[in-house]
């Protein structure tokens, strides 16, 4: 077997060398296994953000932000959002393999046999204001179930793990459809478990007790689509927080609950929001110009939202697949759909700027919330449930990875150092005294 790789480190101080191993993975970069650092020099990294730090090994998700590549369990998204399903997905993400016929049935039933949600849990989300935001409602809906299932919080046994875990991916769509049935004060709907996974999630947001309800095809597979792009992400904020949650030995409803509290800071899970909001703000196709060099002005803070990404740095992958969902749905729409001056600024907004050389040289794409922010609204989903819809389909990321995390036998609890730069060691100074 090959020699390791290895890279020296040399204390210029005290002339100390200590070679550190390369780990290599399956793609991406390799990374320097640092954890004997502190020990052998007495130094920790500083590195806020955690921008170049591998805080796991994975084998859920990868990501190439250069070549615009997402894998889930080694499959490319692309072929995912072709072939598969949400449910499918799910099942993927979770045992890293795609399910045979007998399994997909189980799981199917499995899942399906988990949608209903406790009757005291409705009593409980009576008790919010009738305004409430229904991330907020989420957050402590979601952190409220572990209080439901004492039955299944033994971190340490298999089977609780994956009961929490199909209790999760079962309950978010109604957990979700009933915060916004509270919030427009109309009664709750039941699950109907014939039905998919995402027009149950339709029925139990849209119809109401006294009419019939058949959702559009066309809105069923945008919808499915987006779940499935945004299903899981590797290391991101809300990932690496129930990552955190979970290393002290949490129970998973309250690991999922932090991770839904971190998706939803607008530079995290709230895009999608603001690019409605910016059209909203753009209001007539004829002020789109305006905004586009508004978002050019280096002394102008105004950004294109939904342009541009962190680690996507030729194009967005998920973009590419979800911008023809997208096109699909507006062209299905009726052309008096109300929001339909909305989306009409928006292909607009997207053709300048695609054209445009300050987009083309900083290589500023649209991104997946450009189009799925567009695609929610043409789907009559109001912009405070944007966030909810997106924690619905990270779920799923959410629980593979806090499993994934259980069985790691290099997982500890989770703790940073940090650089104080805080007062030097001083003396009490009793009030009387203090200058
Ligand atoms: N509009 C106008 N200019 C932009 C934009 C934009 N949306 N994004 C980046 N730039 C410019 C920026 O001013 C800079 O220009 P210059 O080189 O002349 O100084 C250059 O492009 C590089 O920008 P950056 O800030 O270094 O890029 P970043 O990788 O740090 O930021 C980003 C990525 C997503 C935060 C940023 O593009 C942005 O703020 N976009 C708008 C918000 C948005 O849509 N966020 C959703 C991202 S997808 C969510 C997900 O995957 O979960």
């Amino acid at each position: 077997m090959a020699e390791p790789k290895t890279v020296t480190i040399t204390d210029n101080a005290t002339g100390k060398s200590v070679d550190y191993t390369i780990l290599e993975g399956t793609h991406g970069a390799p990374v320097i296994d640092m954890q004997r650092l502190a020990a052998d020099f007495g130094y920790f990294c500083h590195d806020p953000g955690y921008t170049t730090t591998s805080s796991c090994r994975s084998a859920i998700t990868f990501i190439d932000g250069n070549k615009g590549e997402l894998l889930y369990r080694g499959y490319p998204i692309e072929q995912l959002a072709q072939e598969s399903n949400y449910l499918e997905v799910c099942y993927l993400l979770l045992y890293g393999k795609l399910p045979d016929q007998t399994e997909w049935e189980s799981f199917n039933r499995a899942v399906r046999q988990h949608t209903m949600v406790h009757e005291g849990l409705r009593r409980f989300m009576n008790g919010y204001r009738h305004d409430a935001h229904p991330m907020g409602m989420l957050v402590g809906i979601v952190g409220a179930l572990s209080t439901y299932y004492h039955d299944s919080l033994d971190i340490q046994d298999p089977e609780h793990r994956e009961l929490s875990a199909l209790r999760i991916i079962a309950k978010m769509p109604s957990i979700a459809a009933d915060c916004y049935k509270y919030s427009i004060g109309q009664p709750y709907m039941y699950p109907i478990n014939s039905l998919g996974y995402v027009e149950n999630f339709l029925q139990m947001m849209f119809a109401v007790r006294a009419e019939p309800y058949v959702p559009n095809p066309v809105a069923v597979r945008a919808l499915e689509l987006m779940l499935i792009l945004h299903a899981d992400h590797e290391q991101n904020a809300s990932t690496s927080t129930v990552r955190l949650a979970g290393s002290s030995g949490a129970n998973p409803f309250a690991c999922i609950a932090a991770g839904i509290a971190t998706l939803w800071g607008p530079a995290h899970g709230g895009a999608n929001e603001a690019v409605i909001r910016m059209l909203n703000e753009i209001g007539d196709a004829r002020h789109i110009r305006k905004f586009v060099d508004r978002a050019k002005d280096k002394d102008d803070p105004f950004r294109l939202m939904g342009f541009g990404h962190r680690v996507y740095k030729n194009f967005d992958p998920r973009a590419k697949i979800i911008r023809q969902a997208c096109h699909d749905l507006l062209n299905d729409l009726d052309s008096s759909h109300s929001n339909q001056p909305l989306f009409e600024i928006a292909l607009e907004l997207e053709q300048i700027a695609l054209k445009d050389d300050y987009f083309i040289q900083r290589k500023l794409y649209p991104n997946v919330d450009f189009y799925s922010g567009i695609i929610l609204s043409a789907l009559g989903i109001p912009l405070s449930m944007f966030t909810v819809l997106f924690a619905m389909a990270r779920s799923v990321g959410w629980i593979a990875q806090w499993m994934e995390m259980l069985v790691d036998k290099e997982q500890r609890i989770g703790r940073p150092q940090q650089l104080y730069v805080g007062a030097a060691r001083r003396d009490y100074v009793a009030m009387d005294d203090r200058g």
